[in-house]
């Protein structure tokens, strides 16, 4: 059976990682969650003490520090050089800092090479906030989820909750205007819909729902064979 490729970006909290991820494991494919990636070198810009806006030094990080990213039983987990920092790349202090390191382009380029190199052969769902326009370009299927802002705060909140963090709606919500601000206007590939991306807005749908809409296109593309 032909394997394929998937592409799922969006905004912070719209949907992309629990979609992407059961997706994945309805089809038996491999989940990649980009932004966790750009979140363990943001970690180590962190625990090196680099100023985040000195790109020059967190690029250079970013080139010689190896990502590896496993499949966990609530989502990826993640490592740098052999060390598991799953639950660190989701503290407060990464979200807030992970839109300046995820800016520069050198940054990028590392971990889009490896990205590619993920997704070649197939049967993976990439998801972040560039993979159909700048990583994966003729991914077979694009899609591009969106939610509105208080639906987003709300799923912020009870995945913060169930990690045992209590922030109120009105911090949460600044926060995610902000990295939506700074995501969308960036120079280097900021959020943006592919052409070819269709649109789910996921603010209505329960992720069965959600889950079921992209495994359906999929299929469709699996058995007819086409894009
Ligand atoms: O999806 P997330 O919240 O874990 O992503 C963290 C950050 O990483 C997000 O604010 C922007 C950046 N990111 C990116 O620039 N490109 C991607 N493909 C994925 C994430």
């Amino acid at each position: 059976m032909r394997t394929i490729v998937i592409a799922i970006d969006g905004p912070a909290a719209s949907g992309k990682s629990t979609t992407g991820r059961l997706v994945a494991r309805r089809l038996g494919y491999l989940h990649i969650d980009t932004g966790a990636m750009y979140r363990a070198v943001t970690l180590r810009a962190l625990e090196e003490k680099l100023p985040l806006e000195d790109a020059d030094r967190i690029s250079a990080l970013a080139e010689k520090t190896q990502l590896r990213l496993e499949k966990g039983d609530n989502g990826v987990r993640v490592f740098v050089d052999g060390r598991e920092v799953t639950q660190q790349v989701r503290s407060a202090q990464v979200t807030r800092s992970v839109s300046a390191v995820s800016s520069y382009q050198r940054v990028r380029n590392v971990l889009v090479r490896e990205q590619r190199r993920m997704a070649d052969g197939g049967g993976v769902v990439l998801e972040g906030r560039d993979i159909g326009t700048v990583v994966l370009p003729n991914a077979d299927l694009k899609i591009f989820m969106i939610a509105n802002v208080p639906q987003r705060v709300e799923r912020r909140k009870k995945d913060l909750e169930i990690a045992g963090v209590d922030v109120d709606s009105v911090t949460l919500e600044q926060e995610i205007r902000e990295r939506d601000r700074l995501d969308s206007t960036r120079e280097a590939s900021p959020l943006r819909k592919a052409s070819d991306a269709i649109e789910v807005d996921t603010s209505g749908m329960s992720i069965e729902e959600q889950v079921d809409f992209v495994v359906a296109r999929a299929k469709e593309i699996i058995e007819g064979g086409g894009k």
